[in-house]
């Protein structure tokens, strides 16, 4: 996926040398839009992470995770609470960490080159509005440290968005 660097020449202004979670904040300063914002946070998030593959949001609509914004190869459209690691993290409302998905009883393989990934809920208060899913090809891509860091880009981007009520409903 693409480097950092590819945004410099991006109309929208990304400080290089920021970290990942002030650099969420920065491209949504001043964008509360919902679908917008989601869309340029799967754009950066990239750019950011090593050795992953498949990146993207799936948005509680209805009683089930529907895809929302990604980047990386067309995935399952609908999952409902429980099934797969998706599933289970909505359900939990935790972060899971996945090191080899071949372990993981009823994971969804959407792009098969995953062999490891982490989903990590997006909260406010007590509404459910969907889950940030990161798939990688390497196992044990996803650790304590990228939990801590993509628990708080998720905060940035459920605090700087305004959620229409058809997210986060069941
Ligand atoms: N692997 C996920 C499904 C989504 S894809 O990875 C894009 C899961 O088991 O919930």
């Amino acid at each position: 996926m693409s480097g950092i660097e590819n945004f410099e020449s991006s109309t929208v202004s990304v400080p290089s040398d920021l970290g990942l979670a002030p650099a969420v904040d920065a491209l949504l300063s001043g964008e509360r839009d919902w679908l917008a914002n989601l869309a340029n946070v799967a754009a950066l998030l990239p750019a950011y992470l090593r050795d992953i593959n498949w990146l993207g949001f799936y948005l509680w609509r209805q009683g089930q995770l529907v895809l929302g914004p990604f980047q990386g190869l067309p995935a399952c459209v609908r999952i409902v609470k429980g099934r797969g690691v998706c599933g289970e993290a909505a359900a939990r409302r935790t972060t899971v960490i996945v090191p080899n998905v071949r372990d993981f009883p009823g994971h969804i393989a959407c792009d098969p080159r995953s062999r490891s990934e982490i989903v990590v809920p997006m909260l406010k208060a007590s509404r459910l509005l969907g889950v940030l899913d990161i798939d990688s090809a390497s196992l044990g891509r996803f650790g304590e440290a990228d939990r801590g860091v993509l628990e708080s880009v998720v905060e940035c981007v459920v605090h700087a968005t305004d959620w229409p009520d058809f997210i986060g409903k069941d």
